[in-house]
């Protein structure tokens, strides 16, 4: 007999599965992206310093889950993102950062380990910051790009939650950056104007 509901009497299993403090999602549709500094040109701020770096060095990682395609409205995307300690100059190693395409999504980021700083900028080019550290839950109003630096010394990992049609516009970022870089200054993380 079939009402609408895929049966009555089977509990399914989960395609996915994630490991929290780890920082892992597994499964058939899990998506895996790794950073190297290789990757990263024109991120940094000290170019002699990332030319000098291995290019086969991670700096971050993220898997991903889409359940419904991209662009699809009223749906939600997860995903976690490992950012490995590490320098390039005095800069710490972070996220590529960006605004979202539709302006108005929002976005949930939480730690589980590791200390970072969250780097938000609004179009105005206004520099916002938040310590990561685990249990800090970040809401990221629409409209703010969103960057991670990881300031610790070991790797930090934080979950998301955005809206599966918020898009990602890494050419604003690409091609202004942000206003704000998080250095290193005599062992402590500082804000400096970019
Ligand atoms: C999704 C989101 C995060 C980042 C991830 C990597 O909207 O904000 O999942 O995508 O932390 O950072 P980016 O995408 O800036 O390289
Ligand atoms: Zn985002």
């Amino acid at each position: 007999m079939t009402d609408g509901l895929a049966s009555a009497d089977v509990i399914t299993v989960p395609s996915m599965q994630l490991d929290w403090q780890a920082g892992t999602l597994a499964g058939r549709e899990a998506e895996n992206q790794l950073r190297l500094v290789g990757d990263l040109s024109g991120l940094f701020g000290d170019d002699a310093a990332w030319r000098a770096a291995d290019p086969k060095t991670p700096v971050y990682e993220v898997n991903v889950w889409q359940p419904v395609a991209a662009e699809t409205e009223g749906g939600l995307f997860v995903g976690v993102t490992r950012v490995f300690p590490g320098k390039i100059g005095s800069e710490y190693f972070m996220t590529r950062g960006h605004f979202h395409a539709k302006r108005n999504r929002g976005e949930l980021y939480w730690t589980v380990s590791g200390q970072g700083v969250l780097v938000l900028m609004d179009e105005d080019r206004r520099i916002t910051s938040e310590r990561m550290t685990p249990g800090s839950i970040h809401y990221i109003a629409g409209g703010l790009a969103h960057r991670v630096a990881n300031v610790g010394d070991e790797i930090l990992t934080f979950w998301a939650h955005w809206p599966s049609d918020a898009g990602h516009d890494y050419d604003s970022i690409g091609q202004f950056g942000f206003a704000a870089r998080v250095v290193d200054v005599d062992g402590c993380p500082v804000l400096e104007r970019a």
